[in-house]
């Protein structure tokens, strides 16, 4: 009897598993999304409709954050232009899987210029494979290379399926795009950020980094840390959606703005909202690959 009720058990956990695994939404998704009366609401709605309006013919689909009509109808044109088997206009897994696989990359081309009234630049290109280090610029506003540095902007990784998350993520990798960037103070906890005056995202401007900076994903920062067991000849430590660069680097960057380019170092502001400091950089990482 015992040995009957231990294998019903095990039976329905492996059921359960195999279900909920079937049933899992791939962040920044986590829940099916269907017109209601009221509407749903969220930042996954927000970061859908975005993401719609990189199809041909859904460009106009206003970002509401809110699951409205028109939502619903440009959600069902994704679905029969994709043959994702259903034009029901209801996100499912299916085809959260298929619009993050389709179109994820914003096309972001950094145009090798610093827009007017911002100190400096850092240029970051990365692969899709963010495990792969890349070299980043620092310039100042005249586009002279000041600085160039191994920079890693691998996030984390997911728990089940064990690959990177992505930039929509909250932890995933840093996202593409041009953004403001700003000097801050050091952060309180030198192992995690290392002890020197960090850069802080600020704004999106354009790309992916415009659908989720700093309105969905704050905290992204350039900085070091005091990583355990690391040594520089190893590769950095996968982020939280950071940019991670060596000790001796993040020191000569944050040198170079406060003593070269008279570079303020504004009060670190833990990600608060809104951000009170005029940015004074520019920071654009562009997908090489
Ligand atoms: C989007 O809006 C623009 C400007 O109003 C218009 O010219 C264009 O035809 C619209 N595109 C679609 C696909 O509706
Ligand atoms: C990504 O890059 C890392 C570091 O170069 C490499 O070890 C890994 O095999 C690559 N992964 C894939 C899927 O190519
Ligand atoms: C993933 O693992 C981390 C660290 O072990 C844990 O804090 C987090 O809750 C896990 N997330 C999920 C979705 O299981």
């Amino acid at each position: 009897m015992k040995l009957i009720f231990s294998l019903v058990l095990i039976v329905l956990y492996t059921i359960n598993i195999v279900l909920s695994s079937q049933q899992t939404y791939p962040c920044p998704f986590y829940r099916s999304l269907s017109l209601t009366n009221p509407p749903m609401n969220g930042d996954d709605i927000y970061i859908l409709q975005s993401l719609l309006t990189r199809t041909t013919g859904l460009e106009n689909l206003s970002l509401t954050s809110n699951f409205d009509q028109d939502t619903q109808m440009a959600l069902a044109k994704f679905q029969s232009l994709n043959n994702v088997g259903t034009t029901s206009g209801t996100l499912d897994v299916n085809t959260a899987n298929l619009i993050l696989e389709l179109n994820s990359e914003d096309g972001y081309v950094d145009n090798g210029q610093i827009p007017s009234g911002f100190l400096y630049k850092v240029h970051v290109p990365v692969y899709k494979n963010r495990s792969i280090e890349t070299i980043a610029t620092l310039y100042d506003s005249n586009l002279n290379v000041l600085l160039t540095f191994p920079v890693r902007t691998h996030g984390q990784n997911d728990n089940v399926t064990g690959l990177a998350e992505n930039e929509f993520c909250e932890d995933g990798s840093t996202p593409t795009g041009l953004m403001t960037f700003d000097l801050n103070s050091p952060e309180p906890d030198p192992i995690s950020f290392g002890p020197y005056p960090i850069n802080r995202a600020v704004q999106g401007i354009t790309g992916n980094a415009a659908i989720v900076i700093s309105n969905i994903r704050d905290g992204i920062l350039m900085h070091t840390g005091e990583w355990p067991d690391w040594t520089p000849s190893q590769p950095m430590p996968n982020s939280h959606g950071c940019v991670h660069g060596h000790p001796s680097d993040i020191d000569q960057v944050q040198t170079i703005l406060s003593t070269q380019l008279n570079v303020a170092i504004r009060q670190n502001t833990y990600g608060a909202m809104p951000y009170t400091h005029q940015p004074q950089g520019i920071l654009s990482i562009e997908l090489i690959d």
